[in-house]
């Protein structure tokens, strides 16, 4: 098969040819039919972590299952099924094991950790769905635990009023999926949450309109921003927090709108973030998506992210609530806007990485800043 390789010693990536993989017992062979960018995907480029000479790269995919594994005959279960349309996140190159990713024309994944496309969703959307969805998922439910319509009931902090949840950097994809869930949640738990956001003026309009439909936008560039939102959370603060960017004073500005007692969900170690956890007042919850592959992983700065039953199972059973509970034509997550980049794999590194490197600065328009969307190139 053509893959898209990473040649550690050179840090560039290329296409090349690879022998096809073999799925293991409970294991499904996917022809993988889009691929969608993350961060990790070009910082594991620039910094490689594998310390083989070549390692297929990248993260989220959408295919079909081409072929199951030996202990999957007989499953009850729509994703093991030749043909059946799924979706799903590896972790690539993006540690020092030896798994594959998903920058290829097939992949192997566990049936488990993968949820069924809709007929009326393009592999192109659903392709940008599965890896911040979980990430998002797992702040909203695994980590804040607001209530889940499929995972251990959450408690809500307070039981008086509306719930107040904020959301910095509404229009990253982390951003959509988290306000998704939350309404989620609020549906769950039968309790009105009040949804406050910050994001670009350009997508209020966008974040006003459902599925996301925030009561309350403003703009991050407004000085005035964090007065605000305390205002529209009835002065004290919001209950839950969850800042999507987690970027040094991104961190500090959504701590300063928490109210005493609430809670925080960030997305990067204070390390990477370059934050100082001794100077936020907020219980703050961070993890890593990859817990959800339920396997070690050696990342960054020698640290291990050890392998965790509960979060593997946590993703698991949203895979398979966003397999069961979608409509013909809908998903449960609507993905969010997508630009569909030309070419295929080979395009990757050179129209790609380059949205998220220093390197291009001559943007054409499909090289056009990503803003609010997710780039997504279609493969084979
Ligand atoms: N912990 C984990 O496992 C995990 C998993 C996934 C992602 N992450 C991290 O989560 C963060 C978000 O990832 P993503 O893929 O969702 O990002 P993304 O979609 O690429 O986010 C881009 C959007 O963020 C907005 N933005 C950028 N800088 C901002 C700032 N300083 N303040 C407010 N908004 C800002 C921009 O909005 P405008 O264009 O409208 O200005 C842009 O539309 C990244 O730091 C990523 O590394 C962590």
């Amino acid at each position: 098969m053509r893959a898209l390789i990473l040649n550690t010693s050179t840090k560039t990536v290329a296409v090349e040819t690879t022998p096809d993989p073999k799925p293991g017992p409970k294991e499904i062979l996917v022809r993988v039919r889009a691929v969608a960018l993350n961060h990790v995907d070009y910082m594991n480029t620039v910094k490689p972590l594998a310390t083989q000479d070549k390692r297929v790269v990248g993260s989220d995919f959408a295919g079909e299952v081409a072929q199951v594994g030996k202990d999957l005959d007989g499953i009850d279960d729509p994703r093991v099924k030749i043909g059946a349309r799924v979706a799903g996140f590896l972790q690539g190159a993006n540690s020092v094991n030896e798994r594959p990713g998903a920058f290829a024309e097939y992949l192997v994944v566990d049936f488990d950790l993968t949820w069924l496309v809709p007929d009326g969703i393009s592999f192109e959307r659903a392709a940008s769905v599965s890896l911040c969805g979980v990430t998002a998922a797992q702040a909203v439910f695994y980590r804040l635990h607001l209530p889940s319509p499929f995972w251990e009931s959450g408690v809500l902090d307070s039981q008086a009023g509306p719930i107040t949840v904020f959301i910095y950097g509404a229009s990253s994809s982390v951003g959509f999926y988290a306000a998704q869930l939350v309404k989620l949640a609020g549906k769950a738990s039968g309790k009105e949450i009040r949804l406050i956001g910050a994001a670009s003026a350009s997508k209020h309009a966008l974040l006003k309109e459902p599925p996301y439909s925030y009561d309350v936008l403003v703009d991050y560039r407004d000085p005035q921003w964090q007065e605000t939102v305390r205002k529209a959370a009835g002065g004290d603060g919001v209950q839950y927090a969850i800042d999507a960017i987690s970027q040094g004073d991104t961190v500090y500005n959504t701590d300063s709108v928490v109210q005493a007692g609430g809670k925080l969900a960030i997305f990067r170690a204070p390390a990477a973030g370059g934050f100082d956890m001794a100077k936020i007042k907020t219980r703050t919850v961070f993890g890593a998506v990859w817990e959800a592959l339920g396997v070690d992983v050696q990342y960054h700065g020698g640290i291990v992210i050890p392998a965790n039953e509960k979060a593997r199972a946590s993703a698991a059973a949203f895979y398979k609530f966003l397999s069961v509970s979608a409509g013909p034509n809908q998903a449960v997550l609507e993905p969010n806007p997508i630009r569909i980049m030309p070419g295929g794999l080979e395009n990757i590194p050179i129209d790609g990485f380059a949205l998220f490197g220093a390197g291009s600065k001559a943007y054409t328009d499909h090289r056009r800043p990503v803003s609010g969307e997710k780039i997504v190139f279609t493969v084979g």
